[in-house]
């Protein structure tokens, strides 16, 4: 099946100007050709489609959530603006906890009914690529329903919408009241469920999250190299409510990526833009990434903390990503407007460094830049097709400005 889209504005370059009267010929889902319709070669279309002027952009990759999980935490926003904080909800059994509890007690198919409603908003919105963790199941089999909920939802939508979803075990989120000790519970994840994980094949990427009094730095490293050698990709939340070493050790381990990010120093900074500086230099030799900075500014709203220093981060030559962080508890919100709106007001990320954030930059957090995040020759013909201007993205929460989706050369519908 071959396409040929013509008569349309890429913007894509720097995200401000736009190369007119473009033309692009998509095969089987990829991009074969891509450039002005004058040098467009000539040849036998299956369907032509004439997009009108149109702006066409790449579809946005959302690379960090937690869309599956059961229950409401409504009630623990108005006490926490009644004064009390995430910690003291959470050692009164809320919080993570309350999640899982539900989440435990939910069936596949109401978790998948749930997860359904949200994920059509993510598409809505432009998303083609979506990041969903696990991490409130807590025990083995709880992880491994929610990670066999994921990969429904995975099978699911490469056979309607086409979009692509990517899961992440994050049974390293909280401790379960069935441990004692947050080391006892690593323990038991690293030799009992990652080899269960690996061995069933459902997914391939884990995340944990390091904090000072939670897991720690030095017992996170074991577990993260053990996931390491059985073959999964590594990410991490880091660095959220204190300078804990967990962005450092991402950097170290070579995460695909260190998120929240919030309390750097200026060496760990440094190191973000070292680590992509060097998986440049070696992009032909060596595999070498780089590991990106993922921000998640809508959970630093809600949790009323500081920003994390975008700014700087990019000016020292890190791969800055942008994402929602959408949960039940910090961060409920699933407006990528709004999280472009906050890295401009909050962050000093110009327009087009928001565009980079939420396309490339985030397929990159996700080690799928060769496949994602942009409009080029062999990638995936995701893109968004607009009449809007670029200037109407990331501006007014709730509202981005409306659009066509195309997944894969096909115009989305839901
Ligand atoms: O990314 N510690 C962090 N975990 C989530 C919060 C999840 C929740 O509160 O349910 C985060 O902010
Ligand atoms: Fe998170």
């Amino acid at each position: 099946m071959t396409k040929l889209f013509y008569n349309f504005n890429l913007v894509q370059k720097d995200f401000l100007n736009f190369e007119k009267n473009q033309a692009m010929i998509v095969k089987d889902g990829l991009i074969q050709w891509v450039g002005s319709i004058a040098h467009c070669p000539k040849s036998k279309f299956d369907e032509t489609i004439d997009l009108k002027n149109k702006n066409v952009l790449p579809s946005f990759v959302e690379c960090h959530t937690h869309t599956v999980f059961a229950g409401s935490r409504a009630n623990e926003f108005e006490q926490r603006l009644q004064g009390a904080s995430y910690l003291e909800i959470a050692e009164k059994g809320g919080g993570i906890l309350s999640t899982m509890r539900e989440t435990r007690a939910a069936t596949e198919s109401a978790l998948l009914k749930l997860s359904q409603m949200r994920i059509k908003n993510f598409i809505r919105q432009g998303v083609s690529v979506l990041e969903i963790k696990s991490g409130y199941g807590l025990n083995l089999e709880s992880e491994i329903k929610m990670l066999k909920v994921i990969q429904k939802l995975q099978t699911i939508h490469a056979g309607t919408t086409g979009l692509n979803i990517v899961s992440t075990f994050l049974g390293a989120h909280a401790k379960p009241p069935e441990f004692q000790t947050y080391s006892d519970y690593l323990k038991y994840l690293t030799q009992s469920v990652l080899p269960m994980i690996k061995k069933q094949k459902l997914t391939r990427r884990v995340d944990i999250f390091i904090e000072n009094g939670f897991f720690e730095v030095s017992e996170s490293e074991l577990f993260l190299k053990e996931a390491q050698r059985l073959g999964f990709d590594l990410t991490v939340h880091a660095n959220q409510l204190t300078l804990s070493g967990a962005a450092d050790l991402a950097l170290k381990l070579k995460a695909q990526s260190a998120d929240h990010v919030i309390h750097l120093n200026s060496s760990t900074i440094k190191k973000f833009g070292l680590s992509n500086a060097n998986a440049n230099r070696s992009r032909s030799k060596t595999k070498t990434k780089s590991t990106v900075a993922v921000l998640l500014p809508t959970a630093d709203l809600y949790m009323k903390c500081v920003y994390p220093k975008g700014r700087q981060l990019i000016d020292s030559g890190a791969t800055v990503a942008l994402a929602t962080d959408f949960n039940p508890g910090s961060c409920p919100s699933m407006d990528l407007s709004l999280v472009g709106l906050l890295a401009r007001l909050e962050m000093k990320m110009t327009l087009s460094e928001v565009f980079r954030a939420y396309t490339i930059n985030a397929a990159k957090a996700l080690g799928m830049d060769k496949t994602e995040g942009s409009i080029d020759v062999k990638k995936n013909a995701n893109f968004i097709c607009t009449y809007a201007d670029i200037s109407d993205f990331f501006y007014s929460p709730g509202n981005m400005p409306d659009h066509q989706l195309f997944i894969r050369g096909n115009l989305v519908k839901i």
